[in-house]
């Protein structure tokens, strides 16, 4: 299973640097964060609150365009590795350049030159999707959804938001989204993974957004399960990411098997792989042992990914012919 053609609709850039390039980043600029490694050298963290701590300082190293470059490749190549042929990745005005318009412009052509090259090497197709920071607060919401919206195009597709779900309501962050939309840019939010069912409610409602990251969490109400299947909304379901957060205690008690079985459109992402010890290639191994889904299985699920992927036309038929290549 772990060899099939997939694709990945949530992954945060910074979220999937591995400890050791970070390391490396923070040694050249002489920067101490040793604290964030433990003694193996991986991430360090004790639940979700530090989680972020300790993300926000491995990212305090990404301090340069030619640091994300350098990064973008890492990362794609390791996807490539996992056998992904289509990603979305989130990006961050606020960690490229401080939500500065022309200091954006220039973090975001260097990941788009490294998707290029990557594209060339490894024949893995990248888009971004902008993401505002919840616990950053809305007014910084507001001029991440303005660096958004100047630079929305055919790569920068989307626009979402990403942090502590627990702080503020997705009401607060109506101009941000409403901004996005009007630049073009389809819409994703975090709910449900720390919030409950209603978390997942408010975002749909006040937010419009057409697809959930996390949004698990709708299974502690069935009414709300049946809503999202009949509305079609899709789930960015990363299943090792909840459960090395400790919201599952294993695979086998995630809910995403039953979220599919009651007809939610669920897809298969790693969130941020090297802080919870995943790839693709193991949250596929992982589903199989857990739930025995099979390649057919998996391949409907790349299928239905790939519908929801905020692409274009042309780019969905590209990766559909690699998905059954
Ligand atoms: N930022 C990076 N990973 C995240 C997650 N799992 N939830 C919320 N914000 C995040
Ligand atoms: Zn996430």
């Amino acid at each position: 299973m772990s060899g099939l053609p997939k694709v990945e609709l949530h992954l945060h850039l910074e979220g999937a640097a591995p400890p050791a390039f970070i390391r490396r980043l923070a040694a050249e600029k002489h920067l101490d964060i040793s604290g964030i490694f433990d003694a193996r050298g991986n991430y360090r963290y004790r639940d979700f609150r530090d989680f972020l701590k300790v993300y926000e300082a491995a990212t305090s190293a990404l301090q340069t365009p030619e640091d994300y470059r350098r990064l973008t490749l890492a990362v794609l190549e390791e996807s490539a590795a996992s056998g992904v042929v289509y990603s979305e990745t989130f990006l961050s005005p606020d960690f490229c350049g401080g939500r500065d318009l022309a200091a954006w412009r220039e973090y975001l052509h260097a990941i788009r030159e490294a998707a290029e090259e990557a594209e060339r090497k490894q024949g893995i197709i990248l888009r971004g999707i902008v993401t505002c920071i919840r616990h950053f607060g809305p007014e910084k919401a507001r001029e991440t959804a303005l660096c958004a919206a100047e630079t929305a195009d055919h790569w920068l597709v989307g626009f979402g938001i990403a942090g502590d779900e627990r702080m503020g309501a997705p009401k607060d962050f109506r101009w941000a989204f409403d901004c996005a939309r009007e630049a073009g840019l389809r819409l994703t939010a975090h709910a449900g993974e720390w919030g409950g069912p209603d978390s997942v409610r408010d975002a749909v409602r006040d937010l419009a957004v057409e697809r959930i990251g996390h949004g698990v969490r709708a299974i502690e109400d069935l009414a709300l399960v049946d809503e999202l299947a009949e509305t079609g909304i899709v789930l960015e379901v990363c299943p090792g990411s909840n459960v090395a957060l400790g919201l599952y205690p294993s695979f086998r008690a995630h809910p995403i098997a039953e979220l599919d079985r009651r007809g939610v459109k669920v897809t298969v992402s790693t969130d941020d792989p090297p802080f919870f010890h995943t790839t693709m290639a193991r949250e596929y191994e992982e589903l199989h042992r857990a739930f025995d889904w099979d390649e057919g299985q998996f391949r409907r699920i790349a299928r239905q990914s790939l519908d929801a992927a905020f692409c274009d036309a042309d780019t969905r038929t590209r990766v559909a012919q690699k998905l059954e290549a």
